[in-house]
Formats: C-alpha cells, structure tokens, sequence
C-alpha cells in the first residue's frame, strides 16, 4: 500500500492510483489514472473529494496514516461524479462529518445519486469562505466544467487550487508532482484529457480563466483531481488551457479513415501526398489502428480532419459511425474538412460523413471524393487533389 504525500505543510494526498483502468467512459486511459483526494490537518480537519468505490480502501488506508477518519470535521465536495464521491457513502457513515460542503447543484446532485436528504449539507457558493483554523478555504463555483454541481477550493494561506477535474491528466504514477515526471509526457496526457473532456466546454473554460485572472488569486501550486499536481508549473497548464480553449489551429491535418478491402486506405496515402505536396503537417489516423480518444488529441489543434469510409450497408463502417457520434459530442470549432471514400453500388459514406460534418460546423472545402471498387492509378489522382485542395485552404486560413 502507498504512502500520504504532504504537498503543503498539513495538506496531505489520501487519493488512489488506478494502474489498470484502461476505459473511463470511451476515452482509453492506457496509462491507467488517479482519483486525487486531499486531507488538510488544521484545527477543523477537511477531506477534500473521496475516491471511487473500488478505491476505498486505498483511500481509508492513506487517512488512517494521519489521523482516525472519526476526527475528520469536514467533507468538501468539489464534484459529485462517481469517481470522486463513490466512496462517499461509506466515508459520511464512518466519519459523520459535522458538515457536507458543496455546490447549490452540488446538493442535488447528491441526493439523487445517493438520495440522503439527512446528510449535514452546507451550501456554498462562489466566494464564500470558511476558516479550518489557521487555513481558510473559498469556494469558487465552475458550473458546467464539467458538471453542473463542480466547484474549486482555493487556500489562501498556501497559494494552493484544489481543481477538481480542471488541469487533471489520466495517469497513473507513484511520482505525485509534475516536477518529478518528464514534461512531455504529462503535457500529452493534460492535452488527451482537455480534448477528450473539456473540449467541448471551451468557451466557458476561456470564461473561467478570466474570472480567474480578475479575481487575483495568488496561486502558487494547482492540485487536480486526477493525475499530477502542478507545483513547479501552474502557469505552464493554464497558458496551456487558455491556448487549446481558444481552439486555435496550426498547419496541420488529421486523416481519420477506417478500410474494408484497402481502397478507401490507398485513397487516404493519396490524400496524404496532396496534403504532403501543400508542406501540411499531417497525422495519419486508422480508426482500426487507433483509439477515438487518441485521435480527438491530434485534432485539437489540427485546422483540417479528412475523414474516409466506404460504403457498407448504405451507410459508413461502424468505427466510422463510433467516430462521427463522438467527435460530433465534443464540438471542434474553427475546423475545415472533406471526405473520401471507394463504394461498389449505392456510395452514401461521402454524404452521410459530409451531413455530419455540416452539422458540426466543419466547413467543407469539397463535397469529396468517391471511387467505385477498386481505384486506378489515374483516379486517384482525384484524391491528391483533393488533399492538395485542403491543403491550400489551410494555408488560407
Ligand atoms: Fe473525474 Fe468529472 O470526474
């Protein structure tokens, strides 16, 4: 069993590392995650968030390091989602905490996944503060980000954001600290996670960074929900957040595609040498090859997303459908597009991929490209063309 970090002097993480999810709702977390969980000792003790069911042991375990779980006063509540208040039951009958800190959504949202109307609830709402002693915690509403009921606590005396799922990455590590991992590697997993989560909340997350910004909040260190905290570069996720939110593009193409007896693949290497003639950076994405919530990553700041299918049954191929449903959930604005694909008799794909992007906002530079069977050599000309077309138009923008 792991061990509490202090992260500020008397604040602790109790949470759990998840090593072996690999599914969390249809993003594929394959470096597992944490549920981050925060214990402050002060005259009031407070527990910050709790941890999934299955993780309540680890969670019990890293309290009992501290201090029995009857002492803790307090419970705040920053997010009602199961994988920060699944533990909650057990935690408010063992601990029969003298108040429930959250969110006016935040109660509801409580009683109807656990329906206690008998639980010591206190509402909170943006700036109301309470003092634990010698620490004092204010309650910063994030409506929508994600949920309706999530909310921030922020410690003035530390200079510490406890963020609930905002600047979280899934990955699970026994280092606790963004300083103690390779930088690279944790930006590419706050970016998976802003693009398979918060993307399409962009606009309020923008909101949100310039309410923060007036409310002058001395922060020196972000501890999120999930994954790592940011104590040497806070500033480096919110210039991050504050870039992606802004949804901004660069030279850049995604060619997303899935394939029944490779001729919808040729198309796409030919694509790809028309977007390759145009000097566009491209990403060449098999929906076989490559998991949806990968892919999602690689489109935030591409300006173009090609998307190829045959035809099967009058419609797309069902990873094609799966991709369609789920980046159509997640709102890319500021984004030009086409589509391709081979048929045998009826060829719908390109229309039904053309509909839904339409319906996405996705400006289409093409109504696309559609071969029957098998393309010649000459045909696929078509399909360098059509790269090169949306390359031009990238470079347009
Ligand atoms: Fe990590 Fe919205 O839960």
């Amino acid at each position: 069993m792991s061990l509490t970090v202090e992260i500020k002097e008397n604040v602790h993480w109790v949470g759990a590392v998840d090593w072996n999810i690999r599914d969390f709702h249809g993003y594929s977390t394959n470096k597992g995650t944490t549920y981050n969980a925060y214990l402050i000792m002060d005259e009031k003790i407070a527990l910050f968030d709790t941890v999934k069911k299955s993780s309540l042991s680890s969670l019990l375990h890293h309290i009992h390091q501290l201090t029995e779980p009857e002492k803790i006063d307090y419970i705040i509540v920053n997010h009602v989602e199961m994988d920060h208040s699944g533990s909650l039951p057990e935690i408010v009958d063992l601990v029969k905490p003298e108040k429930i800190f959250c969110s006016p959504m935040g109660k509801k949202a409580l009683i109807d996944h656990f329906h206690r109307e008998d639980w010591p609830y206190e509402v909170v709402k943006s700036g109301d503060t309470i003092s634990l002693g010698k620490k004092t915690v204010t309650f910063l509403e994030t409506k929508m980000l994600h949920w309706p009921d999530s909310m921030f606590s922020y410690i003035k005396e530390d200079g510490l954001l406890i963020s609930s799922d905002a600047f979280g990455q899934h990955w699970a590590t026994t280092e606790r600290f963004d300083d103690e991992v390779e930088e690279c590697e944790l930006m590419a997993h706050s970016k998976k996670y802003y693009g398979n989560i918060l993307l399409l909340l962009s606009k309020l997350v923008k909101k949100l960074l310039a309410q923060v910004g007036e409310m002058n909040l001395d922060i020196n260190m972000i501890a999120p929900d999930h994954g790592l905290i940011w104590r040497q570069s806070p500033g480096k996720i919110i210039e991050a957040y504050d870039r992606w939110s802004g949804q901004e593009s660069e030279e850049k193409a995604v060619i997303v595609y899935d394939t029944m007896w490779k001729s919808t693949e040729t198309m796409a290497r030919a694509v790809y040498s028309g977007l390759q003639r145009e000097g566009i950076s491209i990403k060449f994405m098999s929906l076989n090859d490559n998991h949806r919530s990968d892919i999602i990553t690689e489109i935030i700041d591409a300006k173009a997303i090609l998307i190829g299918s045959p035809t099967l049954n009058n419609g797309v191929l069902p990873r094609v459908a799966d991709f369609l449903t789920y980046l159509k959930g997640l709102k890319p604005r500021n984004k030009i597009g086409a589509a391709f694909g081979s048929y045998g008799w009826s060829g719908e794909a390109v229309k039904i991929i053309n509909t839904a992007l339409e319906e996405m906002k996705v400006e289409l530079v093409s109504p696309g490209v559609r071969h029957k069977y098998v393309p010649s050599h000459d045909s696929l000309m078509e399909s360098v063309e059509l790269g090169r077309a949306v390359g031009k138009a990238i470079k347009k923008t």
